[in-house]
């Protein structure tokens, strides 16, 4: 297809005649059949929702055809109207557009259908087994059709997938605003996803899948490492080699875990249920050995612990048996996680022990009262097994899946201390909370607009620069995240981490975003560079309200309010953001975090650069006043350091009580 057939495919938006319909396509991953406790009429319902993109022409061929979707496949895709072309993050001027903030979006969008780094594509959903970015390819094609006609003084309104329109606003205005799943909270709950998602009125957008900042799996790499690398350091003597890191998950982020246990130096092993999983990562290189034979993977466990390898290995096959095998054999392990869907454990994201995955797909269609039986066993044989391992010495940690959560209210596993917490942290309360996100650090990331992997390059250089010249000068308590980063950013060209757009991640604090994106804005501007697309997952400092994950390391009660994530996305609007978004869900479960981010087009004009001062400067001292305000040391550091820095900023600071004072009440 030419560019210009593409850009035409885009211009015309809902087709005027019906595309011929498309065989259901075996060769990509798809969704399992969803849930829905649809009735008849709501049924009829969600077809009126779903024609309502179409016209009425078409609806007589349309209505048993998405009748028949909505039976089978638990949802209205219109799987008919997917397009005919390639998928994929174009260079910037490829897209038909009259913004080049809107054609920054576009990009964006592809980059998180993109075959290549989408996990269920034509169910347009990114990661995390329901990260949509659209609920039907309706919602897609109009979506694009809007953007293409927009102008800078107007912005589209996205509810949960659908655009509502363009409205007219103003050039400082975000080009986009995006919520997804907002519910009134008392219809929150997993049986309201299922009904009002199957009625096409809500979606679950994960974090950066319905907020078009998706970029594949490096995002998730440079988390993971830092969270093994320090988890690694606290146990006793700081070195990763030799110590053997347990999990599961190789799927759409826990795939990083293999990859980010050897860049941490250690012996990452990793059960994974479903074969296709297991073998794309292998085959990619995320993972360097395979095993389906549990005798064979222990004496390989042990032998590489004895030389003191970095390597990685997966065990095909359900994660209990793997962990019960590694008990019965008396494995020592000295690090243990789960990255397991969790947060979605009866439609797909956990598997029961004692079946096949094929087998476990189909009991969820067909039995899935057996099904979620069997999830509440396996889950609670899991938990028996790690405390077993946790006595022996290992430090377990929830990697954010709802791990500790679903083993508490699903299974009523044996994970609760005698005062009703639990038994394990989770790993930003341990680690990345008061190591990273406390002082600001947080996921930044940059795609360059060009599509140019030299450009690429060069913002990795100029990103190393700017690090190098804050560590010489940066005081103690921040100089090993910098230093972590450095070698992050020096050696992220040789991980090949690249897939789909030309992106890169780079954990940052305040100082060190605001500063990074400005050398881009100005190479942008002396000709170095093309655009560059500044974003950040959510899984950070200021944009998420969420107890079990980002904010458990809040101890002051307010760990189940959401102000932070609302004040922010809000702040980032009308600070400068291209496009923000704010969303009901994400990795923990649906009515169990808010979370939000943003995207913003660098253009090398000095509009571009007011904005990302604002903005970025907003961004992460929202998140840092807070976790200051709830009395977290390192926040109180970083938070002062910023009003030094910054004289418009002025934020209260907590008294500290005598602990005695309370003690003698
Ligand atoms: N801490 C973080 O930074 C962080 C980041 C990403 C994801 N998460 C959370 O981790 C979870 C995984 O995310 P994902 O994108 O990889 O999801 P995913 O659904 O793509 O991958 C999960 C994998 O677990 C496998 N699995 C399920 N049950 C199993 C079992 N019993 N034994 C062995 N393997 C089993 C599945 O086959 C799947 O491949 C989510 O809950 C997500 O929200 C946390």
């Amino acid at each position: 297809m030419t560019i210009q057939e593409f850009q035409n495919a885009i211009k015309k938006g809902i087709p005027n005649e019906l595309p011929e319909l498309k065989p259901y396509d075996h060769s990509v991953s798809h969704a399992p059949k969803r849930e829905h406790l649809l009735n008849e009429t709501e049924k009829k319902l969600a077809l009126k929702n779903a024609l309502r993109y179409f016209d009425a022409k078409h609806h007589s061929i349309l209505v048993p055809e998405f009748a028949k979707e909505l039976e089978v496949y638990g949802r209205i895709y219109m799987y008919r109207f997917r397009p005919d072309y390639n998928m994929y993050a174009r260079p910037i001027e490829h897209y038909p557009a009259k913004s080049q903030y809107a054609a920054s979006i576009m990009l964006m969008i592809q980059n998180n259908l993109d075959y290549a780094i989408a996990q269920h594509p034509h169910e347009l959903i990114t990661y995390g087994g329901n990260g949509s970015v659209f609920q039907n390819w309706g919602q897609y094609i109009l979506t694009m059709k809007y953007l293409s006609e927009m102008n800078d003084e107007q912005t589209l309104i996205m509810y949960s997938g659908h655009p509502m329109g363009l409205f007219p606003s103003h050039k400082n205005a975000p080009r986009v605003i995006v919520t997804n799943g907002m519910m009134i909270p008392n219809h929150s709950s997993q049986e309201d996803w299922n009904k009002y998602n199957a009625l096409g009125v809500t979606q679950y957008g994960q974090m950066t899948a319905g907020s078009y900042m998706y970029i594949g799996p490096q995002g998730i790499v440079h988390g993971t490492t830092i969270t093994v690398l320090n988890a690694a350091r606290m146990l006793g003597n700081g070195q990763t080699k030799g110590k053997v890191f347990v999990t599961s998950g190789l799927g759409g982020m826990s795939g990083a875990q293999a990859k980010a246990a050897v860049i941490a130096g250690m012996i990452g092993v990793v059960a994974e249920i479903n074969p296709i999983a297991a073998q794309k990562r292998h085959a990619q290189g995320w993972v360097d050995e395979i095993y389906t034979d549990l005798d064979k993977l222990v004496k390989r466990i042990k032998a590489a612990k004895k030389g003191g390898e970095a390597v990685s290995m997966a065990y095909q096959g359900n994660v209990v048996d793997m962990w019960e095998a590694f008990v019965k054999a008396d494995v020592p392990i000295d690090l243990g996680s789960d990255q397991t869907s969790l947060h979605n454990p009866y439609s797909g994201g956990y598997y029961p022990v004692g079946v096949s995955f094929e087998e476990g797909e189909t009991m969820i269609a067909e039995n899935p009262e057996q099904f979620r039986e069997g999830i509440h066993k396996t889950l609670r044989r899991h938990v028996d097994a790690i405390n077993i391992m946790a006595e022996r010495g290992m430090y377990f940690f929830d990697y954010g899946n709802a791990f500790l959560k679903s083993a508490r209210d699903l299974a009523k596993a044996d994970i609760l201390k005698p005062d009703g917490s639990f038994k394990y942290s989770s790993y930003v309360e341990d680690i990345m909370g008061p190591m990273c996100f406390d002082f600001g650090f947080g996921p930044f990331r940059w795609v360059c607009a060009s599509g140019k992997s030299e450009d690429l390059d060069k913002t990795d250089a100029i990103a190393a620069r700017i690090i190098e010249e804050r560590l010489a000068v940066a005081p103690p308590e921040i100089q090993q995240q910098l230093a972590d980063n450095l070698h992050w950013i020096k050696t992220a060209k040789e991980n090949k981490l690249v897939v789909g757009s030309q992106a890169r991640i780079l954990y940052a604090d305040a100082e060190g975003r605001m500063k990074i994106a400005e050398a881009f804005n100005n190479a942008i501007a002396a000709g170095e560079i093309g655009a560059i697309i500044l974003g950040r997952d959510h899984h950070d400092v200021s944009g998420t309200d969420s107890p079990y994950r980002e904010t458990s390391n809040i101890k002051d009660g307010s760990m189940f309010t959401a102000d932070m994530a609302i004040q922010n996305v809000i702040g980032d609007a009308f600070r400068g953001a291209t496009w923000v978004s704010i969303h009901n869900g994400g990795g923990v479960g649906w009515g169990e975090v808010i979370n939000g981010g943003f995207g913003m087009f660098l253009d090398g004009t000095p509009e571009a650069d007011a904005r990302l001062k604002s903005m970025l400067f907003w961004d992460v001292n929202n998140g840092i006043a807070r976790r200051a305000w709830a009395r977290n040391e390192g926040a109180v550091f970083a938070i002062k350091q910023a009003m030094k820095r910054e004289p418009n900023l002025k934020v209260t600071i907590p008294n500290i009580v005598d602990e005695n004072l309370l003690n003698n009440l």
